[in-house]
């Protein structure tokens, strides 16, 4: 695929978004968010689902939460505007509530294609909610962040999300930086290095077995 059909594949499916209504979280939302950053991306970057300030202005992490990840990708010499960032849940929770499994259900395939078309080499998943989804597991963040988990040809790195850093403390900040750096590095060897014959394409082939350990979501 070229990058323009890529571009054309994510704007279709961000339209689609932007009227969806198979779950309830349609009724309250001001605009469904759909990503921000570069179609290009090697690293992208999966948090739970837009909040006040996301809602209002229609793209990812814009808030406090936002800002906070927005200094961390600069301290690791990361640019917002080259990696790609996405939610499970395109629609913002009433009250900021947790998004509910049908929700999570209903909205996942927006999250299949969007890996599908970026191709990252890294996906970071930042909180339990992304992470649960992609790794199919039910053990939480704390003993699963900074883990490089191979999955469908890519690796997932869970991390801490933001925003349970800006409640608790600037350690868990210093802990996100350092899965960033190892997602930076990951991105890198996996780049620099030879495509493993055929690996890449578990998530564009329909025919491909998921990893035993792992699986993709759903
Ligand atoms: N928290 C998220 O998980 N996503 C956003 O876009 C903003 C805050």
């Amino acid at each position: 695929m070229t990058r323009v059909d890529v571009e054309a594949r994510l704007a279709e499916l961000a339209s689609e978004a932007a009227t969806c209504t198979a779950c309830r979280l349609s009724e309250g939302r001001t605009q469904a968010v759909f990503a921000d950053g570069s179609p290009d991306a090697d690293i992208m970057f999966i948090g739970e689902g837009p909040g006040f300030y996301e809602d209002r202005e229609g793209l990812p992490f814009v808030g406090k939460a936002g800002m906070l990840l927005n200094r961390l990708l600069g301290e690791v010499g990361l640019n917002r505007r080259d990696v790609y960032i996405a939610n499970v849940v395109k629609c913002r929770p009433p009250g900021n509530r947790d998004p509910r499994p049908d929700e999570i259900e209903a909205c996942k395939h927006f999250l299949v294609e969007q890996i599908r078309m970026v191709d990252p080499a890294v996906v970071m998943t930042m909180g339990n909610f992304a992470t649960k989804l992609l790794l199919k597991t039910s053990t939480g963040i704390t003993r699963t962040r900074g883990t490089v988990f191979p999955w469908w040809g890519r690796v997932v790195i869970p991390t801490f999300h933001p925003a349970a850093a800006l409640r608790s403390g600037p350690a868990m900040a210093d802990t996100i930086r350092g899965d960033l750096e190892l997602a930076v590095r990951t991105a890198d060897d996996r780049l620099a290095g030879p495509e493993p014959e055929g690996e890449r394409s578990g998530l564009t082939d329909p025919e491909a077995e998921p990893p035993k350990q792992l699986g993709l979501f759903g």
